[in-house]
């Protein structure tokens, strides 16, 4: 029903998405990842798509079916998502990132299964960083004019307020808008319902928003078009 009232306000742009959590091999069985399920990157897909956009979705690690109409590029890696999102933003309007990605990866990842040791011995695991894809985006902007947004689930914690964290956030990336999910009360993380806060790149709240992801979906498209407009 969605799909059928919404202005098509995104027809003719290219609208490339991120989602779900990036997973960083340890061994051919073994891997660091994070508990994304992907669900609010497939919300804001399908609504882009409801509103007229041709959509890029890259899904790392997701078990959920593909919005109809949404080309689909399945990632495992941060490595992967990097290329796969630039690939896409060479082209795109709009580039949301969604998708969990790993801050860190294991510095080698061995050919064969790691053994247990008989004398106990446990080896520790080095990780390096990885490189940040969001504020390389907004630094380089691959397509002039292009729309860059970024997410963040936070918590507070003794330095201050999950507000005050995405606050800073929005500073650092240099992102055109930052959507905060604050992690409380089991929300944020493969819960149905979704709270948010938008940021502009200065810091600013611009809206709070609550409900399902579609309609959360919904606000944070409304904000890109309105920046889409602008430009
Ligand atoms: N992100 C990214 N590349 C990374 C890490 C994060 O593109 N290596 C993106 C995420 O997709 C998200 C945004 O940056 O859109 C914020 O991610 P978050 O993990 O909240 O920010 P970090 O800068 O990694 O800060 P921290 O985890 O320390 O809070
Ligand atoms: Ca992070």
């Amino acid at each position: 029903a969605y799909a059928l009232v919404h202005d098509p306000d995104l027809a003719g742009r290219h609208v490339v998405v991120s989602a779900g959590g990036t997973r960083e091999p340890l061994d051919p069985v073994r891997f660091l990842g994070n508990r994304s399920t992907g669900r609010q990157g497939y919300a804001l897909a399908a609504a882009a798509r409801a509103r007229g956009a041709q959509v890029t979705l890259v899904a790392a690690n997701t078990a959920l079916a593909a919005p109809p109409g949404v080309d689909v590029v399945p990632v495992e890696t941060t490595a992967q998502l990097r290329t796969a999102v630039r690939e896409a933003a060479a082209t795109a309007d709009v580039v949301v990132m969604a998708a969990a990605v790993a801050d860190f990866r294991p510095a080698e990842s061995t050919e064969h299964k790691i053994k247990k040791r008989d004398d106990g011995h446990v080896a520790p695991i080095e990780l390096v960083a990885n490189p940040d894809v969001l504020a390389e985006l907004a630094a380089e902007r691959l397509r002039p004019g292009q729309v860059v947004v970024g997410f963040a689930a936070e918590t507070g914690d003794a330095n201050g307020d999950a507000l005050f964290h995405s606050r800073r956030k929005a500073r650092r990336k240099g992102a055109d808008l930052l959507v905060m999910n604050p992690v409380h009360d089991g929300r944020g993380f493969g819960t149905p319902d979704n709270e948010i806060t938008v940021l502009d790149r200065d810091g600013t709240v611009m809206t709070t928003a609550a409900g399902t992801k579609a309609h959360v979906a919904g606000v944070v498209l409304d904000h890109v078009a309105e920046l889409l407009r602008r430009r």
